[in-house]
């Protein structure tokens, strides 16, 4: 089977209602990045870093997954696929998806603050202050915060270096090491990006598609799939 492997940001739960980050001049929800997703915000204000999330999290559960993620799903009839995401919302696992690599982490997991490997479940949309891990430290959300490792950068790059097809969906390529993944793809296969606002993009030969995603990968997911 080819291996089709697709990179998402953002853009590609926007039609879900979850709002992007560079669209929203710099705020996400109306707050800074320093003062709700970094190690130093936890440290500081940790109850306003759990609402944060907690916040966030009810949204991604009343979220639905949109015509994109379930489109991307239908490619596993005929590939071998690998969804990288940017995003931490469980909308592709929701679509269909069954092989979803969460660069950033998922909201809908908890993690220790001691050990980043020692994740849980959350049940429902909040995590309480006074939650310990099983060490005893406070849980906190498994996100990747500004300033954080990225613990599958690698793992990712080893799946783009062995792509047949390259699908780039919603992202803005602002953010690395995500962004530095479209280097490790050969250059001889197919590159695909949908947005509704391509970004510049340094890496060569991509077919681009100026949608949104509910359009675009559907579009694109007809071509690949016979009958879709
Ligand atoms: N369909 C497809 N793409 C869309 C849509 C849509 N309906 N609406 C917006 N977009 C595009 C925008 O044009 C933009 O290129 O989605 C992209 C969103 O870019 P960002 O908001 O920068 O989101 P993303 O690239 O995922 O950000 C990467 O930055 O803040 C950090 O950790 C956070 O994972 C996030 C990372």
């Amino acid at each position: 089977m080819k291996k089709i492997v697709v990179l998402t940001g953002a853009g590609i739960s926007a039609e879900s209602g979850l709002q992007t980050f560079r669209d929203s001049d710099g705020l996400w929800e109306g707050y800074n990045i320093e003062d709700v997703a970094t190690p130093e915000a936890w440290q500081r204000d940790p109850v306003l870093v759990q609402d944060f999330y907690n916040m966030r999290r009810k949204a991604v559960l009343e979220a639905q997954p949109n015509a994109a993620h379930v489109a991307l799903a239908k490619l596993e009839q005929q590939y071998d696929v690998t969804v990288i995401t940017q995003n931490i919302d469980d909308l592709h696992e929701r679509g269909g998806s069954g092989n979803v690599l969460h660069l950033h982490g998922v909201i809908t997991r908890s993690q220790s603050s001691l050990n980043p490997n020692l994740t849980y479940p959350i049940n429902g949309w909040e995590l309480k202050i006074g939650e310990l891990c099983e060490l005893g430290s406070q849980l906190r959300a498994h996100v990747v915060w500004f300033g954080e490792a990225v613990p599958m950068i690698e793992e990712a790059a080893r799946i783009c270096s062995q792509a047949d097809i390259f699908i780039l969906v919603g992202t803005s390529l602002n953010v690395y090491p995500a962004a530095g993944l479209i280097h490790y793809v050969p250059n001889d296969v197919s590159k695909f990006i949908i947005d509704p606002k391509i970004p510049p993009i340094t890496a060569g030969n991509f077919t681009r598609i100026e949608a949104k995603a509910t359009e675009g990968v559907t579009l694109l997911v007809k071509e690949l799939v016979n009958g879709y």
